[in-house]
């Protein structure tokens, strides 16, 4: 088991990931678990189906009762009419200020309960036991939301939680697609972080099928780049934008693809190439690392040729209504080299001539690479 330590100015907790990690329920986790009047784990539905055996018996073992809240699966949960079911239950349960609660689930069913801790009686404590690969990414930092009509993430607080325990057995059961979504995040955490790591990444032809052992030590690493990252900027500040690296592009394609159709890292895995061709203009990123990257995304899978047919100004609509558009300029994260990102104001106008750029880039890369190979490239 391996693990690390995410420090802010409010709190500190660990980051466990390995096979036993639920183990930690009957001793570094007891007191607080124990201490409850009443503990809550809420399931991914999907998730409980293949594996909440784990936990249950995990909490069994330490002599720990627990009631538990079934979510529907993935996105669907993160409502506003979810959120409230969730209280309700808290309430009816007879949850107090003194209750604990554990997300078993993806990024989805994390986020969601922890927005759930966050309001119940003002705020409790909970843990985080992520099933999905991506959740690297979304367990660790603290931001918990729910999607309103409006748009995604609309409406939810910072709150940390009180640990953070994967258990990488749980990734196999995942569908490739999101097995490449998680990983595209990683890729993310590599790319804002280290050349080194990065490079090792894209010349790995296992990509993005890692073995149990490789992930782990993989992930952590990921998990390491957001930690030292929230340590230093909580709220989102200054530093943690680094972290949507791929980002601004990225949520524009899967709001223009509507949720869920494509996953959400197969958009940022488009919008990272986007990024990385615009820090060729910006930055000191050579145009063969550009394309070597886009072979790399099309060889691991991802559908970067999706948006080859989609008007620029279809995605321009969305990135507008982002988060991360300020006083009407766009804002993208952009990287001076591998390993050093910067943010950076982009006219429309240069927006749309990379995004051309982009799509003549990947026609070259993909399908005239794939009309000389014949598909010899084919490892989804
Ligand atoms: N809070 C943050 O900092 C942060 C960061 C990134 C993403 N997010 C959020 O995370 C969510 C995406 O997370 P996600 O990709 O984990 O998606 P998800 O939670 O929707 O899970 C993806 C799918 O996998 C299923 N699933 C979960 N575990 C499984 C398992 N072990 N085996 C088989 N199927 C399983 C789920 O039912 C769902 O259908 C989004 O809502 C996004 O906004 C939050
Ligand atoms: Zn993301």
């Amino acid at each position: 088991m391996k693990q690390l330590t995410v420090k802010t100015k409010s709190t500190s907790y660990d980051v466990h990931i390995g096979e036993g990690v639920y183990d930690l329920f009957a001793t570094q986790y007891e007191e607080l678990l124990n201490n409850a009047d009443k503990v809550g784990v809420f399931a991914d539905a999907t998730a409980a189906s293949y594996h909440l055996e784990k936990l249950e018996q995990a909490l069994k073992a330490a002599n720990i009762p627990f009631v538990l809240h079934i979510l529907p699966a993935g996105e669907e949960s993160k409502t506003p009419i979810g959120f409230m079911n969730c209280h309700s239950f808290l309430l009816q349960h007879h949850f107090t200020r003194q209750s604990v609660l554990i997300a078993f689930g993806g990024g989805a069913c994390g986020d969601l309960t922890g927005f759930v801790a966050a309001t119940f009686m003002r705020g409790i404590p909970f843990l985080q036991c992520p099933t999905t690969i991506l959740a690297h990414d979304s367990a660790v930092g603290g931001k918990t939301a729910i999607n309103m009509p409006e748009g995604k993430n609309m409406v939810g607080s910072f709150h940390q939680p009180a640990g953070v325990l994967f258990q990488p057995e749980l990734f196999t059961t995942l569908p490739k697609r999101e097995v490449r979504s998680g990983m595209a995040e990683l890729v993310k955490h590599a790319l804002i972080s280290d050349a080194d790591w990065t490079r090792s990444l894209l010349l790995n032809s296992n990509f993005p099928h890692f073995s149990a052992e490789l992930l782990s030590t993989e992930l952590l690493k990921g998990i390491q780049v957001k930690a030292d990252i929230v340590a230093q900027d909580e709220f989102e500040q200054d530093l943690r934008k680094f972290l949507n690296f791929g980002h601004t592009l990225g949520h524009a394609v899967e709001a223009y693809f509507g949720f869920g159709k494509v996953s959400h890292g197969e958009c940022v895995m488009i919008g990272m190439t986007y990024s990385l061709l615009l820090s060729e203009t910006y930055g000191n990123i050579s145009s063969e690392f550009t394309k070597s990257f886009i072979r790399f995304a099309e060889h691991a899978g991802y559908p970067i040729q999706a948006i080859q047919d989609v008007e620029f100004n279809s995605l321009l609509k969305f990135m507008k209504m982002d988060k991360k558009v300020s006083s009407g300029e766009l804002v993208f994260v952009l990287l001076h080299s591998l390993g050093h990102p910067f943010t950076q104001k982009v006219s429309e106008r240069q927006c749309e001539q990379a995004y051309l750029e982009l799509n003549s880039r990947i026609k070259e890369e993909v399908f005239d690479d794939s009309k000389r190979s014949k598909g010899s490239n084919n490892r989804k």
